[in-house]
Parts: C-alpha cells; structure tokens; sequence
C-alpha cells in the first residue's frame, strides 16, 4: 500500500498534534525510556497487551515473549510499547476467575483508548486471559492480532498421559479406590505441570486459543503450539510484524470479526471438542463487536459437527499430540464443507486459503471428516419449564444412557450446603438421582463458578458408578466431563425456577428432544413462588456490588449491559 493511501495514524494526534505544547508533553516524559525522535515521528505505534503475572502461572511465559513480539514490531518500521492489563489466574483467584473477566475487559478497553495506539497485539494464555481482552479490544475497534501463550508440554505420570484438570476430576476416585497416597499426590501435580504454558487438555485455555484462530485473530496454526516449542516464539516475532502492516491496511477487528468468523468458531469449537465456556465468551464478544449471535445459534449451527479431535476431557490425547498431528489447520481444513472459507483473517486471506495445504501426521488424535470420532459432537441447547431462557450440556463429554432420564432430585441450596451433605451416608440419594446445585449463577456465587460438574458422593463412587444427571445454573471446566447440564437460565438467585426445586421432585431430562422439565404442577409451583425469597447478596460494596447489579444472564454472555457494544477508538479531549 503506498503512503499515500495509508490511514492517518491516531499516535500521531499525541506525537505530532497541531499544538506543540502538547506533542511536547506526550514526547517529552515517554523519552526517559530512551528512544529516538523517529519513534514519534509517523511510524505506527503497536501496544502489546500483556496478561502476564506470577499470579496466572499459565501466563508466566509472555513477560519474555513480549520481547520476541517486540522484536517484529521494530523490524517492521513499527514502535513497541508494552502495558500490563488484569490478569486473571484460573486456578488461584477466589472465589473465581470469571467474577475479573469484565473487569480485566474494562482494564483493556479503557488503556487501549486512553493511550497513543494504532494497532494492538494482545499476549493471552489462561482461559479468561482471552476473552477478556478480545473483548476489551473490541470495543475499541482498532487492528489487533492475538498470540495465544500455548499449552504446556503433555503431563505424564508413571508413563501415563495425564491431562491437566481433567486429572484433578479423577483425584477422589483414585484416593477412594486405588491407594492413592499423599506422595503420588506430590509427584502426580509436578507431573501434570511440566513446563510453562496453560493447561494441555481441550480445557477453556485451549478451547479459547482455538476460537481465536477460527475466528481469524491470530496467523495461522497458532493455537496449539506449546508454549516452550521454540515455533511459538518464531509465531510471536512474526505477528509482531504482521500488527504493523494491520494497521497500514487499517485491518479493524470488526472487519475480521463478521457473523461468518463467529459461525465458523462455532462450528470448529464442535470439531475440537472445546470447552462449555466458549458459549458464553464468544456470546460476550459478538456482544461488543456488534454481530448477532445467541444461545440457538450454538445448537443450530454446532449440534450435528461431527468430532474431530481427540483430546482430552472428551477424548485421550493432549494439546503437544494435536500440534505434532498439525493441529487446528488440519481441523479448518476436513471442514471445509461446513465453513466460510472466504472469512478473513489478520493476515489478509481467507481461512480456507490459510489451510488448504495442511495436512494430518496422526488420524489417532485428528480424524477426517469421514471417519469421525462421534458423528455429532457439539453443544445442544436445552429448554423447558426449568430454563426458559436456556440451559446447555456437551454430549460429547456425557454419558449416552443418560442423555434421556426422569430422576428425583437431590437440592443443594448453595455450594457450601453441597459439600457439607455430599458425603454424608445418610444423604438420600442413587445413582438414578438428579443432583441439583442452586446458587452458583453469575449474580449468585458471585461470578458463575464452575462448580456444574459436581463431585459424586463417595458411597456412589464406591460402588463403581462414575456419572450421575447434575444440574445446575453454574459452569463446568472445559477439562471436566459428566452428564451435566449447566449454564441454567434465568439463575435461581434472581428467582429462575431452579430457585423452587425441592428434593424429591421429579426431574426430566430429555437431549434428544432439547428440554429439561420440573415435573411438579403449576399450583404448586406458585405457592413456592409466593413463600421464595431472593437469598441476600454476599457483598455489598466495591466490585462486586457493581458485578450483581450489571452482569447479565448467561445465555447473553454474562458480560455488563453497560459494557454490550463498543464506543471505538476517538477522545477528543486531551489532559492538558
Ligand atoms: Fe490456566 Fe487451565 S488453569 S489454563
Ligand atoms: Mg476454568
């Protein structure tokens, strides 16, 4: 593209601006990093995003990936400024990750607008890490490209795989069952922990690293590289140079992120087997970018997929398997019946185009389009009296007897009533009982928590039975596996009818026909409904009281109603 042509760069209204007082000022203080005048001189300004911290041990990696980012910028003819931004540790932060993942948005978005950028690549790696910032970067609209940190090397136990997370779901029945001890225990979480990186299951990090790349934000193949494979910091360097030509061909996130991108992530979130929470990430980030998308779009477009992939929780392998079998280009290309291979992507060609040569070097971890794992792998989207707004189950990650089954339920009021009653043998509960979680919504835990995949109780366990119907209005990890219907909308904390759910009441799940029913009659639904109080919020003041008073049900995406949409890249005002 000739100068000519360029877009004006929005850096230069800070560096080069009509009242020299204030370029002054914007140079003068950024100087003290030692940089040349040319720096502020018309070359695009890049702000690589980074959600590193010690605190996010799946992000512990970028500070020293920033460099390598770094590094394509500059070669590019472009100027690097790297910012911290929220960052959100899955493991670690209480009482869950979700409860930061608009915050860390807001973070994004308002450092984003407030600085002298013209194009952003943002460094990601745990599972909110991603959405977050997307999220973030799309309300402000300006060309950006993501690098995905990558997963950590495949965990391996006496000889055995062991995937992250999913290992952890395993732990009570291999301490009930096989002798597990205290040491196995040490030396089973090392490991399961190898190396930097984010969990190598096709966890939430994994399934997000994915949806990126379908979705055309990163260059092609990004998403399973391992995070120590020495290609990913090849992958950081080179998208360090490609943000910069980005912004010369002014390449916006919205003219990458169409309602094609999103059926195609969709569509390949079945294919790979991802994670529950993609529905309510990829929900919030059409939300700020603009494009339609609901909870029927998932079922409708991704419900027949068939399963490609096999990884774990769904399957056996792990995230270095997928990558050594050529990983989600191999995927993008098997599926190119169902695509829209004309979407474009960050590095100015269709998706289709990007992948057609790839080809598969393992059909054990990713089969063709003809010989699939399961024929239908995606999310099916539940209905009924128990969830009008809609409640999901990932029956690739289920039990098939169980996907149709009448139980009686057993209610657990809040988390906390759960793990008092769980193991307690005089609990009424069998194998054909419906587990029943309140509480655990967006506004009712606070924040969603992914506590749908409910432990079994120790005298089931022991008899050799290992999943049961769960319900609940919370989320389940992507490395987690079960019948386990989540997601439950409306909540039961803002009065849902999950809210009147009594142990012993009949409950019907049906998947093959897409409805989850409370068999109880309508009068007497509505004498629980007069005698139902809503529980009282946990906290009050701060965060978490704008968190309960903004955050929306999540078959919208669980994002803020004041955060829907975006407000683009313009301040007209200046500090001085
Ligand atoms: Fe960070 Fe799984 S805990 S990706
Ligand atoms: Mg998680």
């Amino acid at each position: 593209m000739s100068k000519k042509n360029q877009p004006k760069l929005r850096s230069q209204e800070w560096f080069n601006p009509d009242d020299e007082k204030q370029g002054f000022i914007h140079r003068s203080w950024l100087r003290n990093q030692g940089y040349p005048d040319d720096y502020f001189r018309g070359r695009p300004v890049i702000g690589i995003c980074n959600t590193w911290s010690e605190l996010t041990p799946c992000n512990g990696h970028l500070r020293e990936f920033a460099e390598f980012v770094k590094k394509g910028i500059l070669e590019a003819g472009g100027v690097p400024f790297e910012f911290p931004v929220t960052s959100t540790g899955e493991t670690i932060m209480r009482p869950t990750a979700m409860l930061f993942r608009n915050l860390a948005s807001m973070d994004t978005e308002e450092t984003i607008r407030a600085n002298p950028l013209d194009g952003i690549v943002l460094l990601t790696g745990c599972d909110k890490t991603t959405p977050s910032t997307v999220m973030g970067a799309c309300s402000v609209d300006l060309p950006t490209i993501v690098v995905p940190g990558g997963p950590m090397l495949n965990g391996k136990y006496k000889g055995e795989l062991i995937g992250s997370g999913t290992f952890v779901w395993q732990l009570k029945d291999k301490i009930q069952n096989e002798g597990f001890t205290p040491e196995d225990q040490v030396e089973a979480e090392i490991c399961s922990s190898r190396s930097a990186g984010h969990c190598m299951t096709m966890g939430t990090a994994s399934t997000m690293a994915c949806m990126v790349e379908s979705l055309g934000l990163t260059l092609p193949g990004a998403a399973a590289v391992p995070a120590v494979d020495s290609r990913k910091k090849v992958l950081a360097q080179l998208s360090g140079r490609r943000i910069v030509e980005m912004v010369k061909e002014d390449l916006k996130l919205s003219k990458i992120l169409t309602r094609k991108a999103f059926e195609n992530a969709i569509k390949l979130n079945a294919a790979v087997g991802g994670s529950t929470n993609f529905i309510v990430h990829l929900l919030a980030i059409a939300g700020r970018i603009g494009v339609e998308l609901n909870l029927k779009d998932f079922d409708n477009l991704g419900s027949k997929i068939p399963l490609l992939v096999n990884l774990m929780p769904s399957g056996k392998f792990l995230m270095e398997d997928f990558f050594d079998a050529g990983g989600l280009p191999v995927v993008i290309k098997q599926m190119k019946e169902h695509l829209h291979n004309e979407a474009i992507t960050v590095n100015g060609k269709p998706i289709g185009e990007n992948n057609q040569r790839a080809e598969c070097y393992n059909p054990e971890v990713i089969a063709s389009i003809d010989q699939p794992f399961l024929e239908e792998a995606g999310i099916a989207v539940l209905y009924g009296n128990l969830c009008e707004d809609g409640a999901v189950i990932k029956p690739s990650a289920a039990t098939p007897e169980l996907m149709s089954h009448t139980g009686k339920a057993v209610v657990f009021e809040t988390i906390e009533d759960f793990h008092e009653k769980i193991d307690d043998p005089n609990l009424d509960i069998d194998e054909n009982s419906v587990m029943v979680l309140k509480g655990v919504g967006p506004v009712g835990y606070p924040g969603m928590a992914e506590v749908g995949n409910m432990e079994l109780p120790e005298k089931i366990l022991k008899k050799g039975i290992k999943d049961m119907v769960r319900i609940s209005d919370g989320r389940m990890s992507g490395t987690a596996y079960g019948t386990v219907v989540l997601h439950i909308s409306p909540e039961s904390s803002i009065g849902g009818l999950l809210a009147l759910v009594e142990s012993g009441d009949n409950i019907i799940l049906d998947v093959p026909n897409r409805k989850l029913h409370l068999d109880v009659d309508e009068a007497e639904l509505k004498k629980r409904k007069a005698a139902w109080t809503p529980p009282n919020p946990i906290m009050e003041r701060g965060y978490v009281s704008l968190y309960t008073r903004s955050v929306q049900q999540s078959h919208l995406g669980a994002d803020f109603d004041f955060l829907v949409g975006k407000s683009g890249s313009e301040v007209t005002r200046d500090a001085h």
